[in-house]
């Protein structure tokens, strides 16, 4: 039998991507309607594992699909140097061949449509650096009727906030100047939130922005059952609910129970209720490994009192009983309370209400509350 088609990693596009035809549908009518469209900036935000990424590639893919060129890039130290020196040179080198000497660049892509260009581009330390080689690269797109996007992951990073910003900056007078240009940028909510505040740029502030959610049931049966049936196998109805009902819409976890139910048995034809019930269990620990454990990791003693006193509840907690498990006053609480929203830990459900935002969290920590 094949081998399994879902790809529980991060950053890798999964087999059937369900669940987001809108926002795609949204940007590529932004590429379609002209320089200077809001929504040719796009801010993806959403919690570990939700789907910015790849939310990303398919950006990619439908600039792509329209003859534009990519950049793609990932904010870390050394951005801008990268940009400068790496990423625009060799796109101007693979405008100046013809297409078929064309080599693939990581990171960098030219539609087949176009090479075989007489174009310079300016050297990065010109005066006026990025922003002169944008200049002189968008001219020379415009020219053949096409533009660039830039992608941007991990925007939030605050190892490379100061290029980050002066991108933004760069990428903000391409718009201005209406030139073909596109940028998309995918980040943490809370990170986001705090580089949106700091002021580092009102660009990204009026990018548009698009908050991933979990996978509705019908998006996350659609994305286990399509790769299955496409990979000459079967699953039924009731193991297909079954194994839907156990992700919570978790794409992450979509992921992963279909490649654990994939490979309970890959030599039979039908993937059953057994195994999806043991792919469920398998999964269960991964994640918390995956998931849970960083995102815990990442927070402070308090935000962790808070998140232990939680788990005395079945479901939602109330405020009021977090205030009176940790004997604090309403003030304190109300602090933590907003500190692990932005870290989207956690969500308000109602007014007074919190519940935890990743699915399973709860009895991650119930599990291994000693050692939190
Ligand atoms: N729409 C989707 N349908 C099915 N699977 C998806 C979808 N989006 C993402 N996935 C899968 O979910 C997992 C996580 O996706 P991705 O790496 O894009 O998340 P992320 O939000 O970028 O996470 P992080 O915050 O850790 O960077 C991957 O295994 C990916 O294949
Ligand atoms: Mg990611």
């Amino acid at each position: 039998m094949t081998r399994s088609p879902f790809r529980p990693s991060f950053g890798t596009n999964p087999p059937t991507v369900a669940g987001r035809d809108a926002v795609v549908a949204e940007f590529a009518d932004a590429l379609d309607s002209g320089p200077g469209a809001r929504g040719r900036a796009a801010l993806f935000t959403g919690n570990r594992g939700i789907g910015k990424t790849v939310m990303l590639n398919e950006s990619e893919a439908v600039a792509r699909e329209r003859g534009w060129v990519v950049v793609s890039e990932t904010a870390t130290p050394g951005l801008l140097d990268r940009i400068t020196r790496e990423s625009l040179p060799e796109l101007a080198d693979l405008l100046r061949q013809g297409p078929r000497e064309q080599r693939r660049v990581s990171g960098v892509h030219l539609p087949a449509n176009l090479g075989g260009v007489d174009f310079e581009l300016p050297a990065a330390e010109s005066p006026g650096g990025l922003r002169t080689q944008l200049n002189a690269l968008t001219d020379e797109l415009e020219r053949n009727g096409t533009g660039l996007l830039l992608t941007l992951d991990e925007v939030h990073s605050r190892r490379a906030r100061d290029d980050v910003a002066q991108l933004c900056a760069v990428v903000q007078h391409a718009f201005r100047e209406e030139r073909p240009v596109a940028f998309a940028a995918a980040g943490l909510p809370a990170a986001v939130q705090d580089l949106l505040s700091e002021d580092v740029s009102t660009f990204l502030r009026r990018a548009r922005r698009y908050v991933l959610e979990p996978l509705t049931p019908v998006a996350a049966e659609e994305a286990l059952r399509v790769p299955v049936v496409d990979n000459g196998r079967r699953i039924g109805s009731a193991a297909l609910t079954r194994a839907a009902a156990a992700t919570y819409g978790y794409p992450f976890l979509v992921q992963l129970v279909g490649d654990q139910a994939w490979r309970q048995d890959a030599s039979s034809e039908e993937i059953t209720e057994d195994h999806v019930a043991v792919a469920v269990e398998a999964s269960l620990r991964e994640v918390g490994a995956l998931v849970h454990e960083p995102a815990l990791n990442d927070l402070s003693e308090t935000d962790r009192a808070f998140v232990k006193v939680m788990v005395e509840d079945e479901g939602e907690s109330a405020i009021a009983d977090v205030e009176r498990r940790l004997g604090r006053d309403h003030g304190y609480v109300s602090r933590y309370r907003s500190r692990l929203i932005v870290a989207g830990i956690i969500e308000p459900t109602r007014r007074g209400y919190v519940d935890f935002t990743i699915p399973y969290m709860r009895e991650f920590v119930r599990a291994n509350r000693d050692r939190l």
